[in-house]
């Protein structure tokens, strides 16, 4: 059995794209920013102010490692800086079948706008910011992800369902 994971950078979906495909298989869904907030008893936003970014990547380690050792085959959406970890990225690839959510900076921008929650869009310019780590992630993003899925003419539910047939046709290969 094999897990369904998602990956992509902030705005790209893998929260509600992620429960969808759970509730359609009928599998537990993990969100690893919400395993890390339940854990610490803190908002990621807080973590990142009282540990730095490296405390919320501890956490982050830990999340991703327990949601890929559980034996039950899980949906599993991934903070969008998981992949940076290369143990991560390793744990990820042996033991789910990796989909990547992707869309272009600007389309990201929008969809994140008036999001309060995510520290690393806090200041600065939140295009230039998403244009920098798809400059930096992206490579990272595709080596990792066993299937590439363009959301940017999509809506959650075309979303979901491209993720589906990816899954029922990469899972096992
Ligand atoms: C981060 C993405 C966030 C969260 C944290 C850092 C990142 O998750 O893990 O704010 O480094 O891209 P989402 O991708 O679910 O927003």
């Amino acid at each position: 059995m094999t897990h369904l994971v998602l990956i992509g950078l902030m705005g790209a979906g893998k929260t509600s794209v992620g429960r969808r495909c759970a509730a359609t298989l009928g599998r537990t869904f993990v969100d690893t920013d919400e395993v890390v907030e339940a854990i610490a008893g803190m908002s990621v936003a807080d973590i990142f102010g009282a540990e730095g970014e490296s405390g919320f990547r501890a956490r982050e380690r830990a999340a991703v490692a327990d949601a890929c050792a559980a034996p039950e085959a899980s949906v599993i959406s991934c903070g969008g800086g998981a992949v940076l970890d290369a143990d991560n990225r390793s744990q990820l690839r042996a033991h789910g079948f990796v989909v990547w959510l992707d869309a272009p900076p600007d389309v990201l921008a929008v969809r994140v706008a008036g999001d309060t929650a995510r520290p690393l869009l806090a200041s600065g310019d939140r295009h230039t910011t998403l244009q920098r780590l798809a400059r930096l992630r992206g490579p990272v993003y595709e080596s990792t992800a066993h299937v590439r899925i363009d959301t940017t003419e999509l809506d959650e539910d075309a979303v979901t369902e491209r993720v589906l047939v990816a899954f029922a046709g990469g899972e096992g290969a």
